[in-house]
C-alpha cells in the first residue's frame, strides 16, 4: 500500500534565505512521507540567497529548479505558491511585501517585521491582498507543549494563580563571541532579544486569549561590545535579556504572566518553558525534560505527577509511539499545520501564529521598551490603536 502522502495535492514552495532554517525546511519536506495525516504535500522548487555559496547545498535536493540570488527574480516564477522567508529582521518588511504583491502566500520568520509599525503594514497588506500568512514558532508543536495547551483549555486549575512562558539561551555568556547581526539594533530591531525569541513565548499565551493589558519590564544589556571578527571591537547594542511581567486574564481572573527571553541564561542551551499554576491544578513543560509532562493536583496531599510522553504529535506519523520527538519533527509538524490550515484541513489542531497575534506581540515589546525607558508599568492600550 502506498503511503497517503502520494495522493495529496502538491503545494510548490520556495525559500528566501538559505541559512540554517532554510536547510531545516528542506529536510522536513524531504521526509514528508513520514506523515500519515496532513492532506497536502510541499514540493521545494526554488531557493534564493544573496550569498551564492548558501545555494550550493540546495543543488543536491531533488526537485529544486530555481536558484536565485535576488528575491525579485525568484518571485517572477509563477508556479511558486508559497514562500518561506528567513532573512535578517531589517529585511522582513520589504521582502514579505514583495512576496505578497507577487501573489504568493507566506510563512514568515519571526519577528514579523522589525517593529510594531512594520508588523502592522505587513498584516494590513496581507489582508488587503487576501493572502494566507502565518509566522514561524515551532515549540508549541512538541507533544509536551500540546498537552500543556490542552490542560490550559480545561477547567482543572481551581483559581488561576500565575503563568510563565520562557525561552532561554546561554549563547552569549562568552563576551568574546564575535558580533553578528542579531546583536545590532539596526538589523535585529530595537526590541533585541524580544524580537529574536519573543514569538516562542507569546504563541500559546496569545492563542489562549490571555491578552496582557499592563506590562512592567526589566531589560538587560550585559555585553555592550564584542569582537568584530576583524581584529577590532563592535558595539553590541541590543537588549540581551528581557523579563516582562504582565497582567493577563486567565480564566476570567487577572493574574501575573511572566514572559522571559534571555540570551544569557546560565546552563540553558535552547530551553522553552510553559507553566500554569492554580489553586487546585497546574501544568509544567520544559524542553529541558522533553519526555516529561508535569501536572499538579491538590487533594489531601499536594502531588506533582510526572507523565512520560511519547511521540504524541498532532499530525500522526509512522514514527513509533514510544519514540522521542526533536526539533526536526516539530518543524515538520509546524509546516504541516501551516499547509493544512491553508488548505482548510487543520481541524482541531493548533495553527501557526497569525498576523494579528504577531502584531499583538509587537505591541507587548513596544510597551516593554517604554516600561524600561520610563521605569514604570505601561498599559498595552498606550501603544495599541
Ligand atoms: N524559528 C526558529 O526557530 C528560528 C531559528 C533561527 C532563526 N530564525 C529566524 O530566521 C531568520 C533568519 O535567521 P538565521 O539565523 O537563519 O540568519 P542567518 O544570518 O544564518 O541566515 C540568513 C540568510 O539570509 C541571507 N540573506 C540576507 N539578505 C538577503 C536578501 N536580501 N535576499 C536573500 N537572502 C538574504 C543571508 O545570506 C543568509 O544566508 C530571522 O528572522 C531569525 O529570527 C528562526
Amino acid at each position: 500500500m502506498s503511503p497517503p502522502f502520494f495522493s495529496w495535492p502538491a503545494v510548490r514552495v520556495a525559500v528566501i534565505g538559505a541559512g540554517l532554517m532554510g536547510r531545516e525546511v528542506a529536510s522536513a519536506f524531504g521526509r514528508w512521507f513520514a506523515l500519515l495525516e496532513c492532506g497536502v504535500r510541499p514540493e521545494l522548487i526554488g531557493v534564493c540567497d544573496v550569498n551564492p555559496d548558501a545555494l550550493a547545498w540546495f543543488r543536491g535536493i531533488p526537485g529544486v529548479r530555481y536558484f536565485e540570488t535576488d528575491p525579485t527574480a525568484l518571485l517572477k516564477h509563477e508556479d511558486i505558491d508559497v514562500v518561506y522567508v528567513a532573512v535578517p529582521h531589517h529585511l522582513h518588511e520589504s521582502i514579505y511585501l514583495e512576496v505578497l504583491r507577487a501573489g504568493k502566500d507566506l510563512l514568515a520568520e519571526k519577528p514579523f517585521g522589525i517593529d510594531l509599525a512594520s508588523a502592522r503594514r505587513i498584516r494590513d497588506e496581507a489582508a488587503r491582498l487576501g493572502r494566507f500568512v502565518r509566522v514561524s514558532s515551532e515549540f508549541p508543536f512538541l507533544p509536551g507543549a500540546q498537552r500543556a495547551l490542552a490542560y490550559a483549555r480545561e477547567d482543572r486549575l481551581g483559581r488561576p494563580i500565575e503563568a510563565r512562558s520562557a525561552f532561554l539561551h546561554s549563547s552569549d555568556l562568552d563576551s568574546q563571541k564575535p558580533i553578528n547581526w542579531k546583536r545590532q539594533s539596526r538589523y535585529c530591531g530595537e526590541a533585541g532579544v524580544m524580537n529574536d525569541l519573543g514569538m516562542h513565548v507569546t504563541h500559546l499565551p496569545l492563542r489562549l486569549g490571555w491578552s496582557p493589558t499592563r506590562i512592567y519590564s526589566r531589560l538587560q544589556r550585559l555585553h555592550t561590545e564584542r569582537p568584530d571578527g576583524k581584529g577590532g571591537v563592535a558595539a553590541s547594542d541590543t537588549w540581551d535579556n528581557a523579563t516582562v511581567l504582565c497582567s493577563a486574564t486567565i480564566q476570567n481572573e487577572i493574574v501575573p504572566l511572566t514572559l522571559e527571553m534571555k540570551r544569557l541564561a546560565p546552563g540553558e542551551t535552547n530551553t522553552w518553558i510553559f507553566e500554569l499554576l492554580g489553586t487546585d491544578g497546574g501544568v509544567r513543560f520544559s524542553t529541558k525534560e522533553p519526555k516529561t509532562l508535569w501536572t499538579f493536583q491538590r487533594g489531601q496531599e499536594q502531588v506533582w505527577s510526572k507523565t512520560d510522553l511519547g511521540f504524541g504529535t498532532a499530525f500522526k506519523t509512522i514514527t513509533g509511539g514510544i519514540f522521542e520527538p526533536g526539533f526536526p519533527d516539530i518543524l515538520q509538524q509546524m509546516w504541516a499545520a501551516f499547509l493544512a490550515e491553508r488548505a482548510g484541513l487543520l481541524g482541531w489542531r493548533l495553527g501557526c501564529v497569525t498576523p494579528d497575534e504577531a502584531v499583538a506581540q509587537h505591541e507587548l515589546w513596544q510597551a516593554a521598551l517604554i516600561s524600561q525607558r520610563e521605569a514604570r508599568a505601561v498599559e498595552v492600550s498606550e501603544v495599541s490603536p
